[in-house]
């Protein structure tokens, strides 16, 4: 990119900005969350649309001059209504955790009763946690994992909503390596009378591409973020059944947000033509076909998986048996370029500042263009710091695989 009018107009924030595309490039990012956009999706992103006040919604606005503005935010509608087969679609959430919030404001009041899933097993911040509004505002019970295999007890999450009557149930996950059945949390919403809400920001790009169950076919609302697996600009959506279309968008606009930022909303127009392309098929594909490669890779190198494997696009290391801690783990491979970041495993004896695991993920290098085979080369380098303590040896073999796949 050209950043020629950056450099004399503030050097500081040119040279940090540079290193930091250097890191992107030497590094070999495995954080489950990121991922790299396209060259279009940048330019969308760093556009004149961020100079425009378009309070309110495509044709009914609060400001002149939207009639621009209008057919960007049309067709990002359009085609995210597209791509999840969904009824109605927000696209101004400006993430992932505001489009969480507009669907609380919409349906709940202070005090409603809500189930989500444990954050320390597998949940997200805004699914109750004592510490988010979500957890402060609203009476949250939390469902978690079966503590012998890792995965969603179903039956605990049915026996709790029909003891506890939440008004509504959250569904989806920051660190859950395995499919969700959102049937099932549909069937067991519908026991109890609750609304479904799922949030799908981890795996929407696997949706968008029929590598994970819809949950646009069961659910009332679906949130999700837009820059994880879907490779996009970062922000939030919100897609729901037409019946609750005008409260979404009231809750977003004016409920709990102003003026949306009209040039994050181009850049998601443009991510979502291309997630309607073959080749992103291709790409979600190889993303979970690396996945089950280096979750093998790396079972075979003695490391235990929550779970014992992946469905998706991510993996729980539970490194209790290499006698390191989450924390250590991040450090040192952050040391050889390897960037992962700590995660409590399920029932984790350490702090969430500790932990016992790091969560590994393969959106940002299949991005890359990596494929199976560089997953084994990327096991070993992992492998080298984490069992042999070779950190010098892992960072010469990113090094030769980050220099054979150019970022940009
Ligand atoms: C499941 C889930 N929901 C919501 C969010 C929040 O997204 P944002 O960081 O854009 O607020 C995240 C972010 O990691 C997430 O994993």
């Amino acid at each position: 990119m050209d950043f020629s009018n950056l450099i004399s107009a503030d050097k500081d924030v040119y040279e940090a900005l540079q290193r930091e595309i250097e890191r992107q490039n030497r590094n070999i990012e495995l954080i489950a969350s990121e991922n790299f956009v396209s060259l279009a999706v940048m330019e969308a992103m760093g556009s004149h649309l961020t100079n425009k006040y378009a309070e309110g919604y495509p044709g009914k606005r609060y400001y002149g001059g939207c009639e621009h503005i209008d057919v960007i935010e049309s067709l990002a509608i359009e085609r995210l209504k597209k791509i999840f087969k969904a009824e109605h679609a927000n696209v101004q959430p400006h993430s992932g955790a505001n489009a969480n919030l507009g669907v609380y404001f919409a349906v709940l009041n202070p005090g409603d009763k809500v189930m989500g899933m444990n954050l320390s097993q597998g949940g997200h911040l805004t699914h109750g946690s004592p510490v988010n509004i979500s957890g402060k505002y609203f009476d949250f019970t939390e469902y978690g994992v079966c503590k012998e295999n890792g995965r969603i007890d179903y039956e605990e999450v049915r026996e709790i909503a029909h003891r506890v009557k939440p008004k509504l149930i959250v569904s989806g996950a920051s660190a859950y390596p395995r499919e969700i059945d959102f049937r099932k949390f549909k069937e067991i919403a519908d026991e109890v009378g609750a609304m479904l809400m799922v949030d799908m920001a981890h795996i929407a790009g696997l949706v968008a591409c029929g590598l994970h169950q819809n949950p646009c076919e069961v659910a009332d609302f679906v949130t999700s973020t837009t820059h994880k697996t879907l490779r996009g600009p970062r922000g939030g959506i919100i897609l729901c059944k037409k019946e609750y279309a005008q409260k979404i968008d009231k809750a977003i606009f004016p409920g709990i947000q102003g003026g949306p930022l009209e040039h994050i909303i181009a850049a998601k127009a443009v991510s979502f033509k291309e997630a309607l392309s073959e080749d992103f098929k291709v790409y979600q594909e190889q993303i979970v076909k690396n996945s089950k490669a280096l979750a093998d890779e790396l079972i075979n190198r003695g490391f235990n998986l929550v779970t014992g494997g992946t469905d998706n696009h991510l993996m729980l290391l539970d490194l209790r048996n290499k006698k390191i801690t989450g924390k250590e783990a991040e450090k040192r491979l952050d040391e050889a370029h390897i960037t992962v970041n700590k995660n409590t495993i399920p029932f984790d004896p350490e702090s969430p500042f500790v932990t016992s695991g790091i969560r590994i993920g393969t959106p940002a290098v299949t991005t890359r263009g990596m494929k199976e085979s560089e997953m084994k080369v990327i096991a070993d380098a992992i492998d080298l710091v984490i069992s042999k303590g070779e950190i010098e040896k892992a960072g010469n073999v990113v090094k030769e695989l980050t220099d054979e796949f150019p970022l940009y």
